[in-house]
């Protein structure tokens, strides 16, 4: 059953930028995110479940219970923003204890959850600490261990990694993949990132100008985007424009060369590029650049200017844009 349920929402501000018939479904220890370019809706739609925006039409719903007319306090559900998320005058200690606090916990079960969730984000010596005196990485570490103290039903993450340096964003979506799944939180994260979306979610929401443009397991995204939109959002895709107005999309994995004839299409070699531990090679065709990764190995064989032909595995085609 749904744990969180976002049914035919709307919000659009006075500009009439914001969303439309958002329906959005949830499962309880599911981790779904929202992903698309800035300025889609993702903040807007977060907003909405917790209650700091309210919405136009339609409802929101935890357990079967419409929470649209609660505000955010009293809602089950907790937030964590992209920064300025700790009390920078308060001890890690106290930021996390406040909302205990609040809830009237008594002080030695206070102490209990707050060194047992510090163990958990693996800050366990950090009481004492002031944000000001800690890493970017670290302070969003405690901001995200206050609001699971809270025990929340519904976790709403604001694209809490984007401000971290890349190696450190990594390190944090594995461990907040461990943790939700170690204690079966239900989460909706936000993110523009569609690495971080498809290392970290269970399903993917791809936005497209304030409107759900496709829903799907990272597979399904990756394998069978439905769009162009989408096809071009997700990982990388060369377009081909073919005769007659189609359009044939390959990922550049899924793209094969040899040397001379013989293939599905033939070009000539541009560039031969060293990325780590694959190669880029792009070769000129009539119908546009095509973006090929191969071994190392296989690069030996061609060098610019080459003539190539070139076969193509799991295609798609798409209306023009
Ligand atoms: N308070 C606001 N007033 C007017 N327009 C807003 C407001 N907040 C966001 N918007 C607009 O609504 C759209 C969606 O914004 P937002 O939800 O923040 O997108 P995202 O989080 O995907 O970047 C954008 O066009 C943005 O400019
Ligand atoms: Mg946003």
């Amino acid at each position: 059953m749904a744990k969180l349920e976002i049914i035919d929402m709307q919000k659009l501000y006075k500009t009439g930028d914001g969303v439309r018939h958002i329906n959005i479904s949830v499962e309880e220890g599911e981790l779904v995110t929202l992903l698309g370019p800035s300025g889609c809706g993702k903040t807007t739609i977060l907003r909405t479940v917790g209650g700091f925006i309210e919405c136009d039409a339609g409802d929101i719903q935890i357990d079967q219970q419409s929470i649209i007319h609660l505000p955010p306090e009293k809602r089950p559900t907790a937030m964590v923003f992209q920064s300025y998320n700790l009390w920078p005058h308060m001890t890690v200690h106290d930021n996390l204890e406040f909302g205990l606090k609040l809830r009237k916990i008594a002080k030695p079960e206070r102490q209990k959850r707050i060194s047992n969730m510090l163990e958990l984000v693996k800050m366990p010596d950090m009481h004492k600490k002031y944000p000001g005196q800690m890493s970017g990485g670290q302070q969003q570490r405690i901001a995200i261990a206050r609001s699971l103290l809270l025990e929340p039903q519904v976790l709403l993450l604001d694209e809490p990694f984007s401000a971290l340096d890349a190696k450190i964003r990594q390190q944090m979506r594995e461990e907040l993949r461990k943790i939700q799944t170690d204690l079966n939180i239900t989460v909706l994260f936000v993110t523009h990132d569609q690495e971080e979306a498809m290392a970290l979610s269970d399903r993917v929401i791809v936005m497209n100008k304030g409107s759900i443009e496709q829903v799907g397991t990272p597979n399904q995204i990756y394998n069978r985007p439905i769009s162009r939109y989408v096809a071009d959002f997700i990982g990388e895709m060369n377009f081909l424009n073919l005769p007659q107005g189609k359009v044939l999309a390959v990922r550049p994995e899924n793209v094969q060369v040899m040397p001379g004839s013989g293939g599905e299409m033939a070009g000539f070699v541009r560039t031969i590029m060293m990325l780590g531990h694959y190669i880029e090679m792009t070769v000129d065709t009539d119908y546009g650049i095509v973006k090929a990764f191969i071994t190392d190995e296989q690069s030996q064989k061609f060098a610019r200017g080459d003539a190539v032909s070139m076969t193509f595995n799991h295609t798609q085609e798409y209306m023009p844009a």
